[in-house]
């Protein structure tokens, strides 16, 4: 078992003064892969009063909500709402709700989030088949399409843009493809909504998934789903309700009863019905933080938020490039929003990501399992996708690359950048 060397575990024995004052986190600019810094209208939205949940006039914030995030899915989806838990508690509920145990699932792995779908397929007692494609490479839809046909799945998952490689899987044309052969596509957008085009219905996916805490610029903790009816038909299918809340006429659903009750959507379903049964106490701050998320995208509209992304992102990588750094991966499948660096040879990459937090209060993410030590991924999404976000950390990304000893043109990487920003 890890150990946790907390200090003040001691019966009897006060924890040191530090633990009773009031928190004050140091300010820091959030240039990782997730969290990033939270719009402050978000935050404000996060300190408003809190109501009771079957308030009329909080069900008409989440109904509301559902509104709003059909609008960023671009769907006409009814079962539109918002799971509480982060990002991984919108995937699991989807698999949860939908696979029987023995059913076949099908997960083309890019990265790390690839992996932990087949493992959360994996721990509901699917029958989990994998295709793995090079680490900083996506699949060509022919090979999806290769293994669909070999091994018949029931559901094919797999993420839009996985982090920790930051590629962008291309999806136009998987959900025909899955339909054409009676196999329902999930997709995990936690990393991409709002940054990347993900128009549900157009593209046919039957379960979109999502998190706050990258382009739309909130913090982790609410994970906005949408689900087409199809498959909302087959989830509901397996409707089981608790006991308690059981009316004389309840008949219970077919198949095996939902693996998880918290994560059951057939129930969360009827907890965001009109009829409004009782499920779990909803997160009434992150449904006030999921509302104002989704008001600031729709604000924008979703094409300039992709533009500015794009924008942002093409700054990053003009900047590295221009400072002698190679950019990680497939560039031609680049996440908009996030950037691998290749750390040069000879540079300690830990130690640069630290003297960025300790000197400048920036923070830029390390990677993953084969990539840690060898990536750097720098991230400028949500409130972060702007121009003085992204050249104060190439600058200070300068400042200390030289001073571990990386030769480069001084400055030539916030110029290249400020040319670009400035459409140059
Ligand atoms: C692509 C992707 N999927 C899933 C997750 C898991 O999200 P969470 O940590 O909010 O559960 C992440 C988090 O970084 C992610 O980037």
């Amino acid at each position: 078992m890890p150990a946790n060397d907390n200090k003040s575990r001691s019966p009897g024995k006060r924890p040191p003064i530090e633990t009773y004052a009031e928190l004050d986190p140091e300010p820091r600019l959030l240039m990782g892969p997730g969290p990033v810094d939270v719009y402050p209208r978000v935050l404000r939205a996060m300190s408003v009063p809190l109501q009771g949940q079957f308030d009329p006039q909080f069900t008409g914030y989440m109904n509301q909500t559902m509104a709003l995030y059909r609008h960023v899915f671009r769907t006409a989806n009814e079962w539109t709402f918002v799971i509480d838990g982060s990002a991984r508690a919108g995937i699991e509920a989807c698999l949860v709700s939908l696979l029987e145990p023995g059913d076949r699932m099908l997960v083309p792995v890019f990265g790390r989030f690839g992996h932990l779908l087949v493992e959360i397929g994996q721990r509901i007692g699917a029958d989990v088949v994998s295709i793995d494609a090079d680490w900083g490479t996506v699949f060509d839809p022919a090979q999806v399409e290769a293994a669909i046909k070999q091994h018949r799945p029931k559901v094919v998952a797999t993420c839009q843009g996985d982090t920790s490689t930051t590629m962008l899987q291309p999806l136009a044309g998987l959900g025909e493809l899955c339909h054409r052969y009676g196999a329902l596509l999930q997709v995990d957008a936690t990393a991409s909504l709002g940054g990347a085009a993900l128009p549900a219905d157009d593209w046919q996916i039957d379960a979109v998934t999502t998190g706050l805490q990258k382009c739309l610029g909130g913090p982790s903790g609410a994970a906005p789903i949408t689900l087409s009816d199809a498959i909302a038909r087959r989830i509901y299918r397996r409707r089981h309700i608790e006991s308690g809340l059981r009316l004389a006429d309840y008949q219970p659903g077919a198949g095996t009863r939902i693996g998880s009750n918290y994560m059951d959507l057939a129930m969360v379903m009827d907890y965001w019905s009109d009829a409004g049964l009782n499920h779990h106490t909803e997160a009434t701050t992150m449904l006030y933080a999921s509302r104002e998320c989704a008001r600031i995208a729709v604000q924008e509209g979703l094409v300039s938020m992709f533009a500015r992304h794009a924008l942002a992102s093409q700054a990053v990588v003009a900047g590295v490039q221009r400072m002698g750094l190679q950019v990680y991966g497939d560039l031609a499948h680049k996440m908009p929003n996030v950037t691998g660096v290749v750390v040069p040879a000879g540079i300690a990459a830990d130690r640069v990501r630290l003297a960025l937090l300790k000197d400048f209060r920036i923070e830029i993410g390390t990677s993953f399992g084969p990539l840690h030590g060898k990536v750097w991924r720098i991230g400028a999404m949500g409130y972060n996708a702007r121009s003085d976000c992204v050249l104060g950390t190439l600058a200070a990304l300068e400042v200390v690359l030289a001073a571990e000893g990386h030769r480069f043109s001084r400055g030539a990487g916030v110029d290249a950048a400020y040319e670009v920003l400035k459409g140059g």
